[in-house]
């Protein structure tokens, strides 16, 4: 963070900024989740990615487009999700409605794209609107899985390189797009794409075990949802008994901490965080392609401490 403190603080002050509307209601919708907290962890990747291929210039552009489109995807998400808390408060669908925040977060996808023209020319917005179409393909292939047990691995991966690492690659690489340095692009974008899946995994974990005060959302959202992640589909394999329990019934305020605990015990969440370790390992070693910087080891450190977030 120290080394890229400055950008950060100049990306935080330039997002409300970023944000704003002829339409007052435009602005509270999208104002409301950035003031809630989140970790920018979008503007930090960009910033040392950036930085790590010798660019010298001004990174808030570039840094608030991977934050807005971030938000915009999350406003979405918790309509479609039935998310109840986000940033530790409640979901901006409980607080506006779901029209309202599912058009704000039409606008936040639109102003990103704008943001990434404005900050890195043509070929930053050419794959920032690339990732847009793969987030929105993510998520409508993993809410035609819910409540179904038939997803393969192979689907389950496909999904969250899609909505969830797609984004965090094009932060890693929107600097070397933003100089036309397509090989050290390449090389971010393979870092971006590994630690983004390493991440989700840990999100997938973190609804098992996680804690809603460092999180901002409450553990057992994906079962509840039905929906099919990493730790669900190993404990199923593994236990019987979790698919009585499954099977049973609606899941209660009893059931659910049983079933919670249940795909915990089968060790399906720690040995969905080995693969995020793995993954994690596999983007670091992308990174040797850049030449040493204190950027480059801060990403790759930075990284790491995405897997030991779980308790
Ligand atoms: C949540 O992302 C959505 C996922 C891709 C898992 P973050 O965990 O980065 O959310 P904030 O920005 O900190 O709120
Ligand atoms: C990530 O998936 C959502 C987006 C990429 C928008 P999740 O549904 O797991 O994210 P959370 O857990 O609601 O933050
Ligand atoms: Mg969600
Ligand atoms: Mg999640």
């Amino acid at each position: 963070m120290s080394l890229v403190g400055d950008e950060m603080a100049d990306a935080e002050r330039a997002l409300a900024a970023g944000l704003s509307s002829v339409v007052p209601a435009v602005s509270a919708i999208s104002g409301y989740l950035v003031a809630s907290g989140g970790k920018r962890l979008r503007p930090l990747i960009t910033a040392l990615g950036a930085r790590a291929v010798g660019h010298g210039g001004d990174l808030v552009p570039l840094m608030c487009a991977g934050e807005v489109l971030h938000l915009g995807s999350l406003l979405h998400d918790d309509v479609v999700d039935g998310g109840i808390e986000r940033r530790g408060r409640p979901a901006a669908h409980r607080v506006f409605g779901n029209a309202a925040s599912v058009l704000a977060g039409d606008f936040c996808l639109a102003r990103a794209v704008l943001l990434a023209a404005e900050g890195g020319g043509e070929a930053t917005v050419v794959a920032l609107s690339r990732v847009v179409t793969q987030m929105a393909e993510g998520e409508v292939q993993q809410l035609l899985f819910a409540g179904r047990r038939d997803l393969g691995l192979d689907q389950y991966f496909e999904i969250i390189e899609r909505k969830s690492a797609a984004l965090i690659a094009w932060c890693a690489s929107a600097g070397a797009l933003a100089l036309g340095d397509a090989p050290r692009a390449r090389a971010l974008a393979d870092f971006g794409r590994c630690v983004g899946v390493a991440f989700q995994l840990t999100d997938d974990v973190l609804d098992y075990q996680g804690d809603a005060r460092q999180t901002g959302k409450q553990p057992g959202a994906d079962l509840l949802e039905g929906k099919l992640t990493l730790p669900l589909l190993l404990a199923l394999e593994r236990s019987p008994a979790l698919r009585a329990l499954l099977d049973a019934g609606p899941l209660d305020a009893t059931r659910l901490p049983q079933a919670l605990r249940a795909v915990v015990e089968t060790g399906a969440c720690a040995d969905t965080l080995a693969e995020a370790r793995e993954r994690v390992g596999r983007g670091v070693a992308a990174l040797d392609a850049l030449p040493e910087s204190p950027h480059r080891d801060a990403l790759q450190a930075l990284a790491w401490t995405l897997v030991e977030r779980v308790r």
